[in-house]
């Protein structure tokens, strides 16, 4: 028979675990809303780095050397671990998406990354975020070829 000594403690055990769900889910709904507001701010930063073709070289030479093996040489999603990802790469050739998308944005996924794509803040600098938010745009609308990086 069950003594009432270990009742009282499965009850307050239940309390225990009652109250600790309770606090993921406060942490969950705050982490979300300060996520949402992190990302509403992003999309209004402005890009403090001019396309020219410096900056278009700089930032093919870092999206060739972190970025190209999962979202592919045309920038289409389609690098060599894209098949192994749990979610696939975006596709920087979607005209209609890139032009919703500000550079803001993008910027702000390169640097918070989103699993399985990793985080570049402590990688990059911001400056060369900012060249590959550049250069990743050249995917949808190519820069005229006065700027264009070289092959
Ligand atoms: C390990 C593979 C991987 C690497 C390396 C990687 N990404 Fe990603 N990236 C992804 C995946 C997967 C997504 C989609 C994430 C999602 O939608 O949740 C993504 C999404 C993005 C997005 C959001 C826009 C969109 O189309 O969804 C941008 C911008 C981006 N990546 C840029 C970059 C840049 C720039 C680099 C290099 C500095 C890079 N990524 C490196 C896998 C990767």
């Amino acid at each position: 028979m069950q003594s009432v000594q270990s009742r009282k403690t499965f009850r307050s055990l239940g309390t225990v675990i009652l109250l600790l769900v309770l606090a993921v889910a406060l942490f969950a709904a705050i982490y979300g809303a300060r996520n949402w507001g992190a990302r509403a701010a992003a999309r209004k930063l402005n890009n403090p780095v001019p396309v020219t073709a410096d900056s278009l070289a700089a930032g093919k030479q870092t999206y060739r050397e972190h970025c190209q093996s999962c979202h592919g040489e045309r920038g289409d999603g389609t690098g060599k671990k894209a098949a192994e990802l749990s979610v696939a790469p975006g596709d920087f050739t979607d005209t209609q998406k890139m032009s919703d998308i500000t550079d803001g944005e993008l910027f702000f996924q390169i640097t918070k990354g989103r699993l399985p794509m990793p985080a570049f803040a402590g990688k990059l600098s911001e400056e060369k975020r900012w060249q590959a938010v550049d250069y990743i745009r050249t995917f949808a609308e190519p820069a005229p070829v006065s700027l264009a990086p070289p092959q």
